[in-house]
C-alpha cells in the first residue's frame, strides 16, 4: 500500500503551516517557440497542489524538464512552466530544473538533503519520473515522511489493476516503432490479457518472423528470432492483415502483408483498422499503448485514428498509456472518452511489465511508513 495525503496529513498532526516538497512531472513538451505545447501534465498535478494547499500547506514543487546535461541549460527551464503554473496555482514555490545538477539522475544524497532542507513532509506525484532512480525521486522519503498524491496514487491503482483483475476480454493493443522496447511488456501482458493486438512499426518485425516480406518497412532483424518465439508459442498475439504503405513517387498504396522491395508499410490498413475495432469493441478492458503508424503525418494517421475512436466508442474499461499514444488521442480530441490516459510513458510500461517502480518503493519505505516506525 501506498502512504496516502491523508496519512501523511494525519502523521504530521495536521498540514496547516507545514512545508510540503512536491515531486512532479512537469516535463511538458515545449514548442519552437520554447512555449509550453500542451500543459496537461501541471493540469494532472493540480488536484494534489489543491488538496495540500487547502489543508494549509505550503508547497515547495520540484520537476526536471527535457535531458540537460548536468548543468544550466536556458532550453531546458523550467520558467515557461513558473509562468503557467502561477496562473493555474498561484502562490506554489517551484525549483529550477533537477537536472540542471548532475546529483538528480546520479541519485546524490547531496541535491537531496539540499532538497528536503526546511521541509517537513514529501509528496510524490511524479507518476512519468517514478521509473527512474533519481535524487528526487528515491532520496526524499528517507528523510522526510512521504507519500503518493492523487496523479500517482490513480496511475498506481489504474495500471495495476489492469495486471490484476481486468474486466474481460482484456484486450491490449500494442504499436510504436521499437519492438525491443515492447517485448518485455508483450511477455507480462500475454500472462493476463485475451488479446495482444500488434500494429506501428514494430508490427512488421513479426510479419517477417512468420515470413512475409516487409519490403523497405522498419525491421529489427536481431529481433525476428525473440518475435518467432512468441508466434510459435501459440500466444494470443493478433497481427495487421493489411497495410498502407508509401511507394516510390511519394504514391500510398493499399497493400496486404506482403511488400515489393521499394514498398515501406507506415501505417496499418483499412482492414485491419475494422478488424481491430471490433475486437476492442467487444473487450471489457483494453489497454492502448502506441500508435498505429506514422500518425504525425496525415497520410498515415487513419489506423491510428480508428484505433482511437473504437476506444472512443467502447463501453470496455479504456486505458492509454503515455507518450505518443496520449499525445495521438489528445490530438484527435479523444481524450475525455477514455477513463484513464496515463501521464507516464515508459514508467506506464514499466509498471506493468515490473508490477513495481523505483519511485513507488521509495515511498512504501518512507519514515513514518515503515512497519518497524509504525510499530514503535
Ligand atoms: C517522460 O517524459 O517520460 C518522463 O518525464 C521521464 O523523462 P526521462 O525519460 O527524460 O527520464
Amino acid at each position: 500500500m501506498l502512504p496516502t495525503l491523508e496519512s501523511l496529513d494525519e502523521g504530521l498532526g495536521g498540514l496547516d503551516g507545514r512545508r510540503i516538497l512536491l515531486r512532479a512531472d512537469f516535463n511538458v513538451p515545449l514548442g519552437a517557440d520554447g512555449q509550453i505545447a500542451d500543459d496537461f501534465r501541471i493540469k494532472a498535478a493540480l488536484p494534489t497542489i489543491r488538496w495540500l494547499s487547502q489543508q494549509g500547506a505550503a508547497v515547495t514543487a520540484c520537476s526536471h524538464l527535457g535531458r540537460p546535461d548536468g548543468k544550466p541549460d536556458p532550453q531546458y527551464t523550467l520558467a515557461p512552466v513558473q509562468a503557467r503554473l502561477g496562473e493555474l496555482a498561484p502562490g506554489v514555490e517551484l525549483l529550477e530544473n533537477l537536472r540542471f545538477d548532475p546529483g538528480e539522475t546520479g541519485n546524490d544524497d547531496r541535491l537531496v538533503q539540499q532538497l528536503v532542507d526546511g521541509c517537513d513532509g514529501y509528496v510524490n506525484d511524479a507518476f512519468g519520473a517514478s521509473h527512474r532512480a533519481h535524487a528526487s525521486i528515491m532520496g526524499p522519503p528517507g528523510y522526510l515522511p512521504g507519500a503518493a498524491g492523487r496523479l500517482l496514487a490513480k496511475e498506481a491503482e489504474v495500471l495495476l489493476g489492469l495486471r490484476a483483475k481486468p474486466k474481460r476480454p482484456f484486450v491490449a493493443v500494442l504499436g510504436g516503432a521499437k519492438v525491443s522496447d515492447k517485448l518485455g511488456v508483450i511477455d507480462a501482458l500475454l500472462e493476463t490479457a485475451d488479446e495482444v493486438v500488434i500494429g506501428g512499426g514494430m508490427c512488421f518485425t513479426f510479419l517477417a518472423a512468420l515470413g512475409h516480406s516487409v519490403g523497405g518497412s522498419l525491421l529489427q532483424s536481431d529481433q525476428i528470432e525473440a518475435c518467432a518465439r512468441l508466434l510459435g508459442s501459440g500466444a494470443p498475439i493478433r497481427l495487421p492483415s493489411d497495410i498502407t504503405a508509401l511507394a516510390p513517387g511519394e504514391r500510398v498504396v493499399q497493400a496486404g502483408v506482403e511488400l515489393r522491395p521499394d514498398w515501406r508499410g507506415l501505417d496499418i490498413g483499412p482492414g485491419t483498422a475494422a478488424e481491430f475495432s471490433d475486437l476492442i469493441a467487444e473487450a471489457g478492458t483494453v489497454l492502448w499503448n502506441g500508435p498505429m503508424g506514422l500518425f504525425e503525418d496525415p497520410r498515415f494517421a487513419a489506423g491510428t485514428k480508428v484505433v482511437a475512436q473504437a476506444l472512443a466508442d467502447s463501453r470496455a474499461f479504456t486505458v492509454v498509456g503515455g507518450g505518443d499514444s496520449a499525445a495521438a488521442v489528445r490530438q484527435f480530441g479523444f481524450d475525455r472518452e477514455m477513463d484513464h490516459v496515463s501521464t507516464g510513458g515508459g514508467a506506464s510500461l514499466e509498471l506493468i511489465e515490473q508490477g513495481d517502480l523505483p519511485g513507488l518503493r521509495a515511498l512504501r519505505e518512507s519514515i513514518g511508513t515503515r512497519e518497524e516506525d509504525s510499530n514503535g
